[in-house]
């Protein structure tokens, strides 16, 4: 990486989704976790899926940071996520497998809330029962992401901190929200497995609980430590700002990351947006340049567009400036990471998405394929000239400098400038 590129991200950076997820954000944060001392993580729960490849191996990452796999770097799951335990257990067990120490390291905000199994269920119970009555439901992941912000808005959910409580206090809570989720939902809960997952889950991570994840994170600040903030989810999934109904629950912006870790918007230096070369979305909902047919699946198989999480096959389309341009606005971005440019190297022409027409069908500027690989090249000069203008156009719309390009899957198959 440059020198410029490297100081000019300041002691406080946040990588920020600029469309639906899924941008390839894990890549980049793996990068530069290498220069930052402190990874942290916002918002969001196992609906995440960031896939690392790392000497040819892959590594899925569900609640973790990606920046994670750095050992010895201080790691924070802040209090706007929603932590499902087992699945934490699970990649805590995956990392120190592969020779990774994680959990001295690990700082659990104690405001994070606890997604149980029974917050899945109710997530299915819903997807299912919005099926049958609208004809279609969200898409979620089933992750029982929704269920767990609703009842930190309702506020009858459990967080971490509990990990402090009396066993009988426990029980007395998971029984009361059974008999209440049963007559809601007609949902059954085992008292005795979330017990059972949750003492598990205790016994290994009490110590790593976090009182103040704030004064932790502007202790670190204060000492000049630098600060990497990964974002989850993508800004068009946002709750607030995002194509509601078919978002997520939690605020997926750079505000809502601020906001989750308890990050005073003056501590940010710098906001990195990624998107990808083209544009894909998993679940129902609004999206102008979807491409179906034959083009579609050429993008799903060259990019691999299949869920992380769900392994659903991703719905694909054309890039659409006025999305970048609405998550600029949003997030402040600082600069670009355009992602999986070399999954383009085979098309005859690239159309991209700059409006709509009266209609409100999708208008596009068609640029000429380059029909030849890009993979692995790291310097923009060595592009072929097709794609530096389509990088070249995004810049001059956005007003957004693009400052890294990947050009394929490995850590090293990136273009920084
Ligand atoms: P939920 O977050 O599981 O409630 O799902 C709500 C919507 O957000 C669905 O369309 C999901 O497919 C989508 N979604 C949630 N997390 C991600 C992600 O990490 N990548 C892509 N889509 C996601």
């Amino acid at each position: 990486m440059s020198r410029s590129a490297d100081t000019s991200l300041g002691s406080c950076c946040a990588i920020i989704g600029a469309q639906w997820g899924d941008e390839g954000k894990g890549k980049l944060i793996d990068i530069l976790a290498e220069r930052f001392d402190v990874i942290a993580r916002a918002c969001g729960g196992a609906n995440a899926g960031h896939t690392i490849v790392v000497n040819g191996t892959k590594h899925v990452f569900r609640l973790l940071p990606s920046g994670s796999l750095h050992a010895g770097k201080p790691v924070v799951l802040g209090g706007g996520m929603v932590i499902h335990l087992p699945t934490l257990l699970e990649e805590i067990e995956l990392l120190e497998k592969a020779g990774i120490e994680i959990r001295s390291r690990i700082h659990l905000a104690h405001n994070a809330h606890i997604v149980f199994e029974y917050h899945k269920a109710i997530d299915g119970a819903l997807e299912d029962r919005r099926a049958k009555v609208t004809g279609k439901g969200i898409g979620t992941t089933r992750r029982g992401i929704g269920p767990a912000y609703a009842d930190k808005a309702l506020r009858r959910g459990l967080r971490m901190e509990a990990f402090s409580w009396r066993n009988e206090d426990v029980l007395t809570f998971l029984e009361q929200r059974r008999d209440d989720i049963k007559e809601s939902y007609g949902v059954t809960v085992d008292v005795d497995a979330e017990i059972a997952a949750f003492t598990a889950a205790r016994h290994v991570l009490r110590e790593r609980v976090a009182n103040d994840v704030p004064s932790l994170l502007h202790g670190f600040l204060a000492k000049k430590k630098t600060v990497l903030v990964e974002g989850a989810q993508a800004t068009l999934l946002d709750i607030d700002h995002g194509t509601y109904p078919y978002v997520t629950s939690s605020q997926t912006t750079v505000a809502g990351a601020l906001q989750g870790l308890g990050l005073a918007p003056k501590a940010l230096t710098s906001v990195i947006g990624v998107a990808k070369a083209y544009c894909t979305r998993v679940g129902e909902g609004e999206f102008l340049t979807e491409i179906e047919g034959a083009t579609g699946d050429r993008l799903r198989e060259r990019g691999g567009e299949y869920g992380s999480v769900t392994k659903r096959p991703r719905r694909c389309g054309w890039l659409h400036i006025p999305d970048l341009e609405h998550a600029a606005i949003l997030n402040g971005f600082t600069c670009w990471n355009i992602t999986k440019l070399d999954v383009l190297d085979k098309e005859e022409t690239i159309p991209v998405g700059i409006g709509t027409d009266a209609h409100g069908k999708a208008e596009y500027k068609t640029f000429p394929g380059w029909k030849t690989s890009t993979l692995g090249i790291t310097d923009f000069g060595k592009l072929p000239a097709e794609a530096q203008e389509i990088l070249n156009f995004i810049e001059k719309q956005t007003g957004i400098p693009v400052r890294f390009i990947g050009t394929g899957q490995g850590r090293e198959e990136m273009i920084v400038q």
